[in-house]
């Protein structure tokens, strides 16, 4: 009976004379087996073992169990289990993955390329514990347009059901009296909304050109719609101011403003102040009002805006448009000419 008393007594006493270990200690990777759980006093020699935590798996050629040692400590585990792979996550169509690792716990974000915008809730994955991905992978869908602005006179085509990212219609003025100002094909943007305004279609109608002491080179006859040209030569012993080619254009005005022939004079003593006079005049009808005493009080309340209500508005009368077009022209030579007196170099 003693020997047995004795045989079960050694361990405790050296036990206790070598000393204890407490809790072995927590890790991420393993939990303690199910087996030691709640104990904290070990024996010098006593081991315990771990199991992998979820989301880890074991590393071959590691061992999963620590000793009690005899000071008390218990032996450094080794990283027996490491976290699990979920594999690749999957390609986004018209996106980008972005991928740090696949591990257990991270996560891959995904965008979606311009023009496209994401359909689903989640722009990510998530590595789980079972080693799969959560979630599907996102889906980006191509940006769509609303249809395209229907305008007066006009028409676009294609017509389509949808009209998405990069899609193009074309405008057309319904026939040839119309002409289309603006851009004549508008896209679909990745921002969902048209890349302009869509163009307006326009009666575009200049007025037959006449520049007094002049005639035409090209574009003798009318109609005169957008973009039509004509082409003036000054007749012989005048010289002209302005732009020997001129276009109808958008707002049925000739541009650059029709120019003006005037005499060539004789180089004549003159005073220096005409000079000024004459080169604002070439600039615009607007300072005909600082024109001096020579300019009567008529031509000061006709002036340049006068003129160019008449170009704008087609519609006045020919005998009163034609008044004031010749009122114009006499203040237009007066400064050509007085400019041509200042720059003697414009005579050949
Ligand atoms: C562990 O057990 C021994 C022997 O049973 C005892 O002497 C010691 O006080 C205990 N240690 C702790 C921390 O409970
Ligand atoms: C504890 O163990 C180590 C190595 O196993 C040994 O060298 C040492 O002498 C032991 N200490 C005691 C107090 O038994
Ligand atoms: C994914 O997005 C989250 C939250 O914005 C961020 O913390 C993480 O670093 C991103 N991961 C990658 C791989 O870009
Ligand atoms: C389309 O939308 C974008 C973004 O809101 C904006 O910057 C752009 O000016 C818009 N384009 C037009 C033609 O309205
Ligand atoms: C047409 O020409 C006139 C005269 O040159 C100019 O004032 C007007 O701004 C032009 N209109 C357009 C739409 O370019």
């Amino acid at each position: 009976m003693g020997y047995y008393w004795t045989l079960l007594l050694l361990p405790a006493f050296f036990g206790s004379s070598y000393g204890n270990c407490g809790e072995p200690p927590r890790l991420d990777y393993g939990a303690l087996d199910t087996l030691y759980s709640d104990l904290d006093n070990f024996t010098v020699g006593a081991t315990v073992n771990y199991n992998c935590q979820p989301g880890y798996i074991t590393v071959q050629q590691t061992s999963n169990v620590i000793t009690c040692l005899n000071d008390s400590s218990w032996s450094t585990p080794d990283e027996f289990c490491t976290r699990r792979s979920c594999g690749h996550p999957g390609d986004i169509q018209n996106g980008q993955t972005l991928i740090s690792d696949i591990l257990f716990g991270s996560r891959v974000n995904y965008t979606c390329d311009f023009g496209f915008i994401m359909i689903s809730k989640r722009s990510y994955r998530e590595c789980q514990a079972n080693g799969m991905w959560s979630n599907e992978v996102p889906v980006c869908e191509v940006q769509t347009c609303p249809p395209p602005p229907p305008i007066a006179d006009g028409h676009y085509e294609p017509d389509m059901e949808d009209y998405t990212y990069q899609h193009a219609v074309t405008y057309n003025c319904k026939d040839s009296t119309f002409s289309l100002i603006g851009d004549k094909s508008i896209y679909c943007t990745g921002y969902g909304n048209w890349s302009a305004e869509p163009p307006k279609c326009t009666v575009v109608s200049c007025k037959s050109p006449d520049v007094e002491n002049a005639k035409k080179l090209s574009g003798f006859v009318g109609p005169y719609t957008l973009n039509s040209a004509v082409t003036f030569e000054c007749d012989s012993g005048y010289t002209m101011t302005g732009s020997h080619s001129v276009a109808c254009n958008a707002s049925s005005e000739w541009h650059p403003p029709l120019p003006t022939c005037s005499k060539i004079v004789s180089p004549t003593p003159t005073t220096t102040t005409t000079t000024t006079i004459g080169k604002e005049t070439v600039t615009g009808g607007t300072t005909v009002s600082q024109k001096p005493s020579t300019t009567k009080k008529n031509d000061e309340t006709n002036g340049g805006s006068t003129v160019a209500q008449k170009t704008t508005k087609p519609q006045s009368t020919e005998e009163n448009g034609g008044n004031m077009y010749s009122t114009l022209l006499r203040i237009r030579n007066q400064g050509a000419s007085t400019r041509d007196l200042s720059l003697p170099e414009t005579c050949h």
